[in-house]
């Protein structure tokens, strides 16, 4: 079986790795996937904000702890939020706070060309960057307007120059949204560091899903293409509260076995 090493963890290839804001979620998927993320994504799915745009230091801050204290295998990765990392200050000052504080690996960050240089400085200050690229979140306030990129040669080779220049300053992987196959291909096949997809093909070398996702657990329906559920949890979870609604208005529970004499 292929390895391949994401600092100083080698993993059998492809790399697993989901995204997740909770404790006891963390403590189910701790070992079991190779990387965990607490993603920024947590805006939308968690606190129901239209975008990321709205997630502050103080969320990343609290789930990143939590959820980095159930994690003792895996890899502990955290997304940088919106306008943190604007400019070099500000992007050193706030990424040592949220390491210090979460005790991560890595930390994500959207790049686009103007973002290198503050990737760079990341990297030369010896933090663990992901860069993550393709769709970029939190470029957007509507999500209905994300649009699937790589289509046009244009974008194929931007997309190309900005992973292969990820690279060259220092980045440990670098992450695909949201791009055709044939640009996720070209990607993986031409920088030596691990490429992780999502809605991004088979030619990575991880695949990302957020766990939510992964579960049926959101209410949304309208579900980008590239979400699999590999679980109705969101049926069985009704099914189960309508189970402990009737036994409440029949009063047959709590019943004795869960009553203090
Ligand atoms: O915020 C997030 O959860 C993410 C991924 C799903 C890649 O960035």
């Amino acid at each position: 079986m292929k390895k391949i090493r994401v600092l100083h963890k080698i993993f059998s290839k492809p790399i697993s790795c989901l995204a997740t804001y909770s404790p006891s979620i963390a403590n189910i998927l701790d070992g079991k996937i190779d990387l965990i993320l607490v993603g920024d994504s947590l805006g939308s799915t968690l606190y129901g904000m239209k975008n990321t745009q709205g997630v502050t230091m103080e969320m990343m801050k609290n789930h990143g702890a939590a959820v980095n204290k159930e994690i003792k295998k895996s890899l502990k990765v955290l997304d940088m939020p919106y306008k943190t990392y604007d400019n070099k200050i500000d992007a050193y000052k706030n990424a040592k706070i949220l390491l210090n504080h979460c005790k991560a690996d890595l930390l994500k960050i959207e790049i686009s060309e103007r973002k290198l240089v503050i990737l760079k400085h990341l990297a030369d200050k010896k933090i663990n960057v992901i860069s993550h690229i393709g769709v970029t979140p939190q470029s957007y306030k509507n999500f209905n307007q994300i649009k699937v990129l790589g289509k046009t040669n244009k974008e194929k080779q931007n997309l190309l120059k900005l992973a292969k220049e990820s690279e060259n300053l220092g980045a440990k992987a670098v992450l695909l949204e949201c791009i055709t196959a044939d640009t996720a291909k070209l990607i993986t096949e031409n920088i030596s560091i691990p490429t992780i997809g999502i809605g991004a093909s088979i030619y990575c070398d991880g695949q990302v899903l957020v766990f939510d996702d992964l579960i049926n657990l959101s209410t949304n329906d309208k579900k980008p293409k590239f979400v699999k559920n590999f679980f109705n949890f969101n049926k069985i979870a009704s099914n189960v509260v309508r189970k402990y609604n009737r036994e409440v208005k029949l009063k047959k529970f709590p019943g004795t076995k869960f009553t203090y004499n």
